[in-house]
């Protein structure tokens, strides 16, 4: 879910290299009856990835807006719980779900509360999800910064710069790629001994300066 762009794109056409196939249709995922339809009639499948995301909730708490940080719920939490629900009766036996997180969550940054609260939300599922849904597996892939279209809303320079300066803060010194993202969701998706896990794929953003 969310396979028309960024890392959800990129994870589709890893999974297609890799003669997996990914099932493709176009629907609202935070419509539950639209998601729950869209599963019925694929029937059974093996793996679910979920990298459903609106843009709203950043911001310092002082000027959020609550109705933009309720939108930012509806855009990611809700949507990304509703598809793993939906999918439960079909998905095989042995099977995955993978949430897309985002290290926001843990990261500390200021003005980043409203995501925190919306990506740690999801964190905070995980593991008791691979317990309760057992043998099924349950993973997130927790991204930090990533050039993708999510990043759209900052004009080009204004991105160039920022992304360059958010590089030099990480422990890799770059932003991630979309195929960055792609190889640890298929690492979680297809390693069937990985469960309750939550890995990071965000070049080191919590690592303190040497
Ligand atoms: N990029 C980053 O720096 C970054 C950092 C941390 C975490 N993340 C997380 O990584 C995940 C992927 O983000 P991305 O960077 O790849 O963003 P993206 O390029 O904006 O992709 C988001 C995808 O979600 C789809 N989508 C959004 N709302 C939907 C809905 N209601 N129903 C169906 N599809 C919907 C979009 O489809 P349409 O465009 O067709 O609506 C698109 O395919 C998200 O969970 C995001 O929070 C990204």
């Amino acid at each position: 879910m969310g396979g028309t762009s960024g890392v959800g794109l990129a994870t589709a056409k890893f999974a297609e290299a890799e003669a997996i196939g990914a099932a493709t249709a176009q629907l609202d995922a935070g419509d539950p009856a639209a998601v729950r339809n869209f599963i019925k009639e694929h029937r059974e499948f093996d793996h679910l990835v979920l990298s459903v995301s609106g843009s709203s909730g950043a911001g310092h708490f002082r000027d959020l807006e609550l109705d933009e940080l309720r939108k930012g719920f509806e855009g990611k939490f809700w949507p990304q719980i509703a598809c793993a629900q939906a999918a439960l009766p079909t998905l095989k036996s042995g099977g995955s779900i993978t949430f897309v997180g985002a290290i926001s969550a843990r990261a500390l940054k200021p003005g980043t509360a409203g995501l925190a609260a919306i990506n740690a939300a999801l964190e905070a599922m995980i593991p008791i999800l691979a317990s309760e849904l057992r043998p099924t597996r349950v993973n997130a892939v927790v991204p930090g910064v990533v050039d993708t279209p999510w990043w759209s809303r900052v004009p080009d320079a204004a991105r160039a710069e920022l992304f360059e300066k958010l590089a030099s803060e990480v422990a890799v010194g770059r932003i991630g790629k979309p195929e960055d993202l792609a190889s640890a969701i298929m690492f979680v998706t297809t390693n069937t001994f990985v469960t309750g896990a939550i890995l990071d794929c965000d070049g080191g953003w919590k690592l303190k300066n040497a």
